[in-house]
């Protein structure tokens, strides 16, 4: 496969978007938080017809450019605050990773449910999400971070597929911990 975000410089898509992608097969997918879609253009890619979301209008610019470049016919970009919790249309994939900790911490249980009801009967939601804990308190100053056990809570009655809450590396050698969760509603 033509590797596009290497040609347009951008990293290769989150890991676990990577390890979701073997598990779920092509179907309509939003990508929350898409950044300048290195996660959107993998997943169109494999088939899957991706909506990609952010509320910066010049990463959306840059995604735009890349999919009228390469002639890609199953990636729709937009402008969109998460923030508003008005998810359109419903998926058998909702990604958030590395966005839920920039939101409006009033808006997050807001914005989860909202993907939860967005989300297909057997669809997944993959979160990934900074974390801080008693043990490891964020060193970030994100505006929301997850507490210990939270999201699990809120994905109580879906199939946790995956969930971790372990610690990670920074580049500047701080310790933070991630929630990561690929969940299956029912
Ligand atoms: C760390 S980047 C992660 C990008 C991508 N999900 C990835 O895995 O590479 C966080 C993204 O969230 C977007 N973002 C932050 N707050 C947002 C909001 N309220 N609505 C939509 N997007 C938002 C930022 O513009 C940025 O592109």
């Amino acid at each position: 496969m033509t590797d596009i975000n290497s040609r347009y410089g951008l990293n290769p898509a989150h890991s676990e978007v990577i390890e979701a992608s073997k598990t779920i097969q092509p179907c309509d997918a939003l990508d929350m938080g898409c950044g300048t879609g290195r996660n959107a253009l993998f997943l169109g890619q494999l088939g899957f017809n991706v909506v990609a979301i952010d509320s910066n209008p010049g990463a959306i610019q840059t995604l735009e450019s890349i999919v009228e470049e390469e002639d890609i016919t199953n990636i729709q970009a937009q402008v969109y605050d998460i923030n508003e919790a008005a998810i359109q249309g419903d998926y058998g994939l909702i990604a958030c990773t590395v966005t839920l900790m920039f939101l409006n911490p009033s808006r997050v249980d807001a914005v989860i449910t909202d993907m939860q009801e967005r989300t297909l009967a057997g669809g997944y939601n993959l979160i990934v999400c900074a974390m801080s804990t008693e043990a490891y308190p964020c060193p970030v100053n994100f505006p929301f971070v997850l507490k210990e056990g939270q999201l699990s809570k809120i994905y109580k009655g879906w199939e946790l597929i995956k969930y971790n809450e372990e610690l990670g590396t920074m580049h500047n050698g701080a310790q933070l911990q991630f929630a990561t969760m690929l969940a299956r509603k029912p």
